[in-house]
């Protein structure tokens, strides 16, 4: 009896042996398998970040803090990126000033120089020509139109990142002495007919090539950017607007843009059409002619408005010497001087219709372009006569006795 109890009390303490030890392995089991775990979760971690800091590596910005992402083909920086690109925003790096805010010389990790454009003020306005200037040329090719290279926007601070361009702004050129004197020396006429082709290019790249058309609403001489050998961008499209499907057709929004640029039909009506951009290329062409400002009221009574001034002598041979820029010294061709105060006259005329297209300010302009070797660059004679009345027509701007075909 005894030994029957003895040995149900061994049993018991086998069983309860037997229990504990299988307990110990289960918890043993459990704690390696969640090491296990946590090692695994680490180690792809690891592997994770090295991807994106690999990847980082192939768009050339190395460093392993910084995200950089591809949105539409445009980068977005961190607002640590453009502050170590433009070393801290310093003052030495300010290459302009405009409605946006300042424009600062920038280099990226990778070497590439840009333009960083910071926006000082925030606001709805503000705000919408950011999101227009991105939406626009992240989906705009052109080598006519200023590329951007990305962007920053993040709750305190908007950025935009440009190619730069070593020239500047063109208005820079033409009116030294009222800006920084970066650039002291003045265009030579070759030069100014190059850059109204390279901009009437950008123009007509907007207007006829992409659909619906695209109106920038702001062209002028400060957006026309410079590059190292003189090539010309247009640039700023945060008040452009898309056009009308229908030809002929156009949209009516509030009026902006520049004073002495804005066609006077979208300043009286705010009904606003690409040829609204043709006057102010026209604007800009009698820049380029005269080296006059769109409006300068310090100017005698009759010369403040650009407009008023030249229009009557763009198509009298004789008095569109008197309004060619002196700063020329009388070196340029007069018969191409006459063939361009024709088209601008065209440009500018009151009545839109009468404007002609971008593409045929292109035609007319390419053959000067092509001459200009050929020419030679004696100013103030010529036995070309003056346009008497410059007509659209064949979609090449004609004057009187000189048709301008492409050769
Ligand atoms: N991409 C660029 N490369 C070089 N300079 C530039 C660039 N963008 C702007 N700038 C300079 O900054 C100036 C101001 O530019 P911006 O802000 O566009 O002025 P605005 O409002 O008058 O058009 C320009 O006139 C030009 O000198
Ligand atoms: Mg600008």
């Amino acid at each position: 009896m005894e030994s029957e109890e003895y040995y149900r009390k061994k049993e018991r303490a086998a069983l309860l042996v037997s229990l504990i030890m299988a307990s110990i392995s289960l918890v043993s089991l459990l704690v390696a398998f969640s090491y296990y775990c946590y090692i695994r979760n680490k180690v792809s971690k690891r592997s994770n970040l090295q991807q994106r800091l690999d990847n980082d590596d192939i768009s050339g910005l190395s460093n392993s803090t910084l995200e950089v992402a591809c949105e539409k083909g445009l980068q977005v920086f961190t607002f640590k990126q453009l502050n170590s690109a433009t070393s801290g925003f310093s003052k030495s790096n300010v290459i302009g000033q405009g409605a946006f805010g300042s424009v600062y010389r920038g280099v990226l990790n990778d070497g590439r120089k840009v333009a960083i454009k910071l926006m000082d003020h925030a606001g709805k306005h503000g705000e919408e020509e950011f999101k227009m200037e991105v939406e626009l040329l992240s989906r705009l090719r052109s080598p006519y139109l200023l590329g951007l290279v990305g962007h920053c926007s993040d709750s305190n601070h908007k950025l935009l990142v440009y190619e730069f361009m070593a020239n500047g702004g063109l208005q820079e050129h033409l009116y030294p002495a009222r800006g920084s004197n970066a650039f002291p020396s003045k265009l030579d006429w070759e030069t100014r007919l190059k850059i109204a082709l390279d901009a009437a290019k950008g123009l007509e790249y907007l207007h006829e090539h992409v659909s619906p058309p695209v109106i920038h609403r702001d062209f002028k001489s400060s957006n026309i950017l410079l590059d190292k050998n003189f090539h010309a961008k247009v640039s700023d499209f945060g008040l452009a607007k898309l056009g009308p499907e229908k030809a002929g057709g156009h949209v009516s929004t509030r009026v902006l843009g520049t004073q002495g640029y804005v066609a006077p039909e979208y300043a009286l009506t705010g009904h606003l059409t690409t040829k609204s951009d043709v006057y102010s290329y026209g604007v800009v062409l009698l820049e380029l002619l005269t080296g006059r400002v769109p409006v300068d009221l310090k100017r005698p009574q009759g010369e403040g408005v650009l407009v008023s001034w030249a229009l009557p002598k763009l198509t009298d041979r004789e008095r569109v010497v008197q309004i060619m820029d002196p700063a020329l010294e009388g070196q340029y061709s007069m018969k191409e001087a006459i063939q361009v105060a024709a088209i601008a006259a065209m440009c500018v005329q009151p009545e839109a219709d009468y404007r002609p297209l971008m593409a045929d300010v292109v035609q007319s302009l390419v053959p000067l372009v092509k001459l200009q070797r050929s020419t030679s660059k004696v100013g103030g004679c010529s036995s070309f006569h003056a346009p008497k009345s410059p007509t659209a027509t064949n979609n090449v701007i004609k004057c009187s006795d000189t048709l301008l075909t492409e050769s």
